[in-house]
Formats: C-alpha cells, sequence, structure tokens
C-alpha cells in the first residue's frame, strides 16, 4: 500500500461522510482487515459509521479465480490429486483468503477444497511493513489517530488474527475445539441441533482444507429468499449462546455465509477464528442481557460494569446509571427495526467507555457476534421483539451458568 492509498484509506475511515467500502476493498486484504477492525469501535468512530463499515464483513468480493490445479500442485505436490475421483476446478463459492472447490474423494464422499490464494501471505506480510512504517508517520499528522489507542498495536493485532486465518490448520483447531466442546457437553445442554461436517485432517495443512461438503444452503441464501424462519434462527441463538455464556468458547466469526442449515440442523463453518471471553465477562454479559430482557436498567447498568476489566465507582456510576436509563427510554417493547440491537449495544459500550471503563479485547468478539445475530434477525423478522422473545432461554442458561 503506498502513502496516498494509506491516507485515502484513514480518510475515508474517519472522515464525516459515508466510508467507501468499494474502494477499500480494492486496496486488499490488509485495508479490508483495517477497516474490519474498526467497525468494532464504536468507542472511537461513533456507531453509524461502524454500522457502515461493518459490511465489510459480508461484502468481500472474490478475486478471480487462479488455477486450482497448479495451486493443488505447488501447495502439495502432483500426487494429491490422485485422492480424487473429480475435482471441479471452478470454484463453487467465494472466500476471503481463498477458493473454494468441490470434489469427491475416491471412497466416493462428496468434499469441498478451500485453497489459499498464492502469494496472498506474502502480499499481506509486506503490506504490514509499509503500513506499520505509515502508521508511525501518520500519527504525527493526524491528530485525530491520537484518539486511538494505538493504531501500531492495533497493526499487530489484525496482524495476528489475519496470519492465524491465512493459516488453514488453525480452522481444523478451531472446529475441533468446538466440536469437542459440544460432544462433552451434550448431556448438559440440548446441542441435538448443532453438527460438525467432517474435516479430512489426512488431507489438510496450511493452504488447502479438505472438509465433507455440508449438503445444504447458507443461512445466508436462506435469508436472501426469505426462507429462514426465526425459530431456526432462536435456535441457533440458544446453540451460540451456550457457547457464549456458559463456556466463554466460541464461534467468532457467526456470519450467515459461515453457517449451513440441513433438515433442522446447523453447521458450523470457517471456524479460523475462535471467540473467548473471560468467565467474569460471560457471566456478566448473561445477567446483562437477564436485565435487558425485563427492562430493569439499573440493574443492566450494574453488570455491564461487572464486566469491564476497570470498573467506575460511586458518582461515575451513578451519573453513567442516569445516562443508561436515558439510552434505554425508547427501548421497551420495540421490535429490532424499530430500535436496532447493535446499535444500542455500541452505543452502551461507548458510553461505558466514555464514563471510565475499560474492557478487555473479548469484548470486541462480543460485539462481533451480536451484530450478525441482530443483523439476521432483522433479514427474517423484522418485527421480532427479540429479547422478550429470547426470555424462554433463560432459566436455562441460569442453571448452567451458576
Ligand atoms: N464443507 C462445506 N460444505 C458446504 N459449503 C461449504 C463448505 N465449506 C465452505 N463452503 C462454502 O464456501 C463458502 C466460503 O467458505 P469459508 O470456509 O466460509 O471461506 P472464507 O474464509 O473465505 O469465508 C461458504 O460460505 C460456503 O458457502
Ligand atoms: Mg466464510
Amino acid at each position: 500500500m503506498n502513502i496516498l492509498n494509506f491516507f485515502r484509506l484513514l480518510n475515508t475511515i474517519y472522515s464525516d461522510r459515508e466510508p467507501d467500502i468499494a474502494f477499500i476493498q480494492r486496496l486488499g486484504l490488509l485495508a479490508v482487515k483495517i477497516g474490519q477492525v474498526y467497525a468494532l469501535r464504536p468507542d472511537f468512530l461513533g456507531e453509524e459509521r461502524c454500522r457502515a463499515l461493518a459490511r465489510l464483513y459480508s461484502h468481500t468480493d472474490s478475486l478471480p479465480p487462479e488455477d486450482a490445479v497448479k495451486l493443488i500442485e505447488s501447495y502439495a505436490g502432483a500426487d494429491f490429486l490422485k485422492n480424487f475421483s473429480s475435482f471441479d476446478t471452478t470454484p463453487f463459492a467465494s472466500a476471503s483468503i481463498g477458493q473454494v472447490h468441490r470434489a469427491v474423494l475416491n471412497s466416493g464422499e462428496q468434499v469441498v477444497v478451500k485453497l489459499v490464494k498464492k502469494d496472498y501471505v506474502a502480499g499481506f506480510k509486506r503490506d504490514v511493513r509499509s503500513v506499520r512504517r505509515l502508521f508511525q508517520f501518520a500519527i504525527f499528522f493526524y491528530p485525530k489517530l491520537r484518539g486511538v489507542a494505538n493504531p501500531v498495536s492495533l497493526l499487530h493485532e489484525i496482524e495476528k488474527m489475519t496470519l492465524s486465518e491465512l493459516d488453514l490448520r488453525n480452522e481444523t483447531a478451531g472446529w475441533k475445539e468446538l466440536r469437542n466442546i459440544g460432544e462433552a457437553n451434550r448431556a448438559r445442554f440440548d446441542l441435538s441441533h448443532l453438527r460438525f461436517r467432517k474435516v479430512h485432517e489426512e488431507l489438510s495443512s496450511e493452504n488447502i482444507l479438505v472438509s465433507e461438503y455440508a449438503d445444504g444452503p447458507t443461512l445466508d441464501e436462506l435469508l436472501s429468499k426469505g426462507q429462514l424462519t426465526y425459530d431456526s434462527l432462536l435456535e441457533l441463538f440458544h446453540i451460540h449462546g451456550f457457547f457464549m455464556f456458559a463456556i466463554g468458547t466460541f464461534h467468532g466469526d457467526i456470519h450467515p455465509g459461515n453457517i449451513v442449515l440441513k433438515d433442522g440442523n446447523f453447521y458450523f463453518l470457517d471456524t479460523g477464528y475462535i471467540g473467548r471471553v473471560s468467565e467474569r465477562m460471560r457471566k456478566n454479559l448473561f445477567y446483562f442481557f437477564e436485565a435487558l430482557s425485563t427492562y430493569d436498567y439499573p440493574q443492566s447498568a450494574q453488570c455491564l460494569n461487572a464486566m469491564a476489566e476497570r470498573q467506575i465507582g460511586d458518582a461515575k456510576f451513578t451519573d453513567f446509571e442516569k445516562k443508561f436509563v436515558a439510552l434505554y427510554a425508547d427501548f421497551k417493547e420495540k421490535t429490532v427495526s424499530q430500535v436496532s440491537l447493535t446499535k444500542k449495544m455500541m452505543q452502551t459500550i461507548r458510553l461505558g467507555v466514555i464514563s471510565g471503563m475499560h474492557f478487555d479485547e473479548g469484548m470486541f468478539d462480543i460485539i462481533k457476534s451480536l451484530m450478525y445475530l441482530d443483523g439476521m434477525v432483522i433479514r427474517a423478522n423484522p418485527d421480532a421483539v427479540l429479547l422478550k422473545d429470547m426470555r424462554r432461554f433463560i432459566q436455562e442458561f441460569k442453571d448452567l451458568i451458576k
């Protein structure tokens, strides 16, 4: 990324105009990742701009496909293709870091082969190096940047997370971790509608992931056709809620394109990033929603403070609580399209941060999850009063958590 584009990127993220999503995408993977991280920071960008930037999570234009056979040969050698009785060289779905192909193993099993694009890692690393220098330089000239904790360490986080996603062994590890949690807890919690497609570890590596074909539409496809029922979405919340509230380890990218629904069963795909929250955070997050679902705002305010790594006391808290109650004045009985839950959450966290609370990184994994879930409800059932409908799960979670 050159200096001109770098400043254009900062400008489109920070300026008062709507961020130019297509431009950010044209700048490549690093720019998209920077935009995605900023989308989770309503505490310094404001929630309107965050909502606009959040489109970067779903609108990743796929690059023109590369020659799959050449890619495979360079990663795994020519013999690798002998494992398949057929291999469709035209990608069937777009992937943000690579491309996805249908194939059939010699055993007859239908599989999906995900390939990381060539030189993606090297190009990304090169961009990180130049952007790091530019950030150091920009802090000097772009005073607004000083409000951001520290862009150089932010960049370090992005580098860590993206390199982790670009190494498909992490997707296998994430798949295994979630699957093991699911298996270990089947007696404790009804996870009968959660399935994990098989990953062929013996054929998978850093750049290639071979997994059983989950033969069903993604939630994104169902939502686009108006075919995802609200009841199945509530079941997904029930499952994801278990991982988030009861365990604190969850699918960190619960995007509607990353979940397949078949015969009422959910398949989690794309497990390259696992969300993690501390015990303090997961429990108080649950109590926060419990209080919110009964419109007990002073109690919700207490729980938010209890989630924070650095909490506020006495006079500061009294002031915060007053503002919190005012923020939720229009909340009761409102449908998801009348009052957006994501927007409220972002305003809530922003209020907490401005009032002096400090949350650890796990908070951003939570915001991301809520953003996706709330976005799905708006598409599936805009007239839902989501928090009220979640009351049915509260007692069950409460018994698990204590
Ligand atoms: N095992 C699978 N079965 C069915 N579809 C899959 C499978 N793996 C990937 N896909 C399809 O490919 C798309 C991209 O794959 P994904 O793993 O989400 O890659 P990315 O990391 O680029 O988002 C998914 O949205 C889904 O439509
Ligand atoms: Mg995906």
